[in-house]
């Protein structure tokens, strides 16, 4: 499975990425906006830490902007993927750019339906935002899970899941118990993957019990 980090802040992704655990990037208009940067410098930056895919959203809501938007925003860096709405205006964008060779993440997804059109239309991700869904006490992992299912029933698409809208752990379990390709998780929930209070209780332990022997590895 591969993680992505879903932020825009560069210190927080500079920070996971020397833990080696960026396999990518994820940002949308909200996550800019709270960078506080130009969008094209902080994509910039976020493309120089990762060689992994960056998702950069456009704006425009109309097939020619999303467009001129879209081939703007891959010139940023080669390692660019183009955000698009699962719209209409999204999906014919979707198509014209995917032709072009570009890396396309079909965002806000909310049903099976949806990201089967997303995959006809040559997505390269789809991101079904799981919990925006479990806000509205919808069981978004069973999105989750009609997705792959459809999926894995057309080999000929090539479409990946991004499980987006990853609220903690479970979510991230859950999607790779169901074979999602990729998760994109803020950095608060990456770092409490790594945390179990027993590993800590245990690590005291032993080198409680390391340091009463007096010795020294070097
Ligand atoms: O990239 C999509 C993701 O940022 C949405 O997450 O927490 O705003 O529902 P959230």
């Amino acid at each position: 499975m591969k993680f992505f980090v879903d932020t825009a802040e560069v210190s927080e992704i500079r920070a996971l990425a020397e833990a080696g655990l960026v396999d990518g990037v994820t940002t949308n208009p909200s996550l800019i906006a709270k960078s506080g940067r130009k969008m094209a410098e902080v994509i910039a930056e976020i493309c120089g830490i990762t060689p992994g895919p960056v998702s950069a959203e456009v704006t425009a809501t109309d097939v020619e902007g999303m467009l001129a938007e879209g081939r703007y925003l891959r010139e940023i860096a080669p390692n660019v993927a183009v955000k698009v709405p699962l719209t209409e205006a999204g999906l014919r964008t979707c198509r014209a750019l995917s032709a072009e060779g570009t890396l396309v993440n079909v965002t806000l997804c909310f049903s099976p339906a949806q990201a089967l059109l997303a995959a006809k239309a040559g997505a390269t991700f789809i991101s079904p935002f799981v919990g925006r869904l479990d806000d509205i006490a919808t069981d978004g992992m069973q999105l989750i899970a009609d997705i792959v299912k459809i999926y894995r029933n057309y080999p000929h698409l090539k479409t990946e899941v991004l499980v987006a809208s990853i609220r903690h752990p479970i979510h991230l379990i859950e999607a790779a118990k169901l074979g999602a390709e990729v998760a994109t998780l803020p950095p608060a929930v990456i770092r409490q993957l790594l945390k179990h209070p027993l590993t800590d209780k245990g690590l005291d332990a032993f080198l409680a019990d390391w340091r009463k022997t007096g010795q020294s590895i070097l």
